[in-house]
């Protein structure tokens, strides 16, 4: 069940940004921030973030501003970034083993414990340790290895397919890099990343500079 009540998407979306943003200034030493100087460093007006840090109860105080570690680590419990999930991609191509290749996300909790794919040349092959095994194999992988998210990373008529086996083995989130929207039941989050979109709209900025 949700902690929150009436949090909007848009509040949603910002709150990794302000993460990344105090996780980096609590690395270079910054205790305490005020609302105007995170305002000015992120982009966004200090009534914003006030507005946004209240729909969690508000966590700056009169006249000291933010604890920045504290913040920090509000945020990283309100995201759920203090537990650790386990992931599995599905198709070890170019994009699925670049994702398995990135270690940050075992920084932030997050482990990869298998891949899968249908091509039997990559079947059996590893990558940093973490086994390439038969797509047949995904569905007993899932429920036997408490796996929370599911990256796909099939081409694109192939995508909702996989999405569904994910679901109907119990997946709780799926991350789609396929270029459509896979859909899910209510009861499954997703996010569908399309890279070419933000592509297209640094095209069209540059174009109208
Ligand atoms: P790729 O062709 O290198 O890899 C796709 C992999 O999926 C192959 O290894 C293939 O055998 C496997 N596959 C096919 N059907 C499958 C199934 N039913 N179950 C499991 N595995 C299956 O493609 P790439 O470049 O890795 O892209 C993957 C997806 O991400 C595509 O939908 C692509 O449009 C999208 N994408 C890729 C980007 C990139 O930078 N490579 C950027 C943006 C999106």
């Amino acid at each position: 069940m949700a902690k929150y009540n009436k949090v909007s998407e848009a509040v949603i979306r910002r709150l990794p940004k302000y993460y990344r943003y105090l996780k980096d200034m609590e690395k270079n030493g910054v205790q305490r921030i005020s609302s105007r100087e995170l305002s000015d460093k992120m982009g966004l007006t200090a009534s914003q973030i006030r507005q946004d840090f209240n729909c969690f109860g508000g966590f700056g105080q009169q006249g000291y501003g933010y604890n920045v570690s504290e913040l920090c680590n509000e945020i990283r419990k309100i995201l759920g970034l203090h537990k650790n999930y386990n992931v599995i991609i599905a198709g070890a191509g170019n994009l699925g083993q670049a994702l398995a290749n990135y270690i940050g996300f075992e920084r932030e909790g997050f482990y990869i414990k298998a891949i899968f794919d249908v091509n039997p040349r990559l079947i059996g092959m590893s990558i940093r340790g973490i086994q390439i095994m038969d797509i047949d194999a995904m569905k007993d992988f899932i429920t036997n290895n408490d796996i929370q998210v599911g990256v796909v990373c099939v081409p694109k008529d192939k995508a909702q397919e996989v999405t569904n086996q994910m679901v109907e083995s119990g997946i709780k989130s799926i991350w789609n890099f396929a270029p459509i929207d896979v859909e899910t039941p209510d009861d499954v989050a997703v996010e569908n990343v399309h890279l070419s979109d933000t592509l297209y709209t640094l095209v069209y900025k540059m174009n109208e500079i």
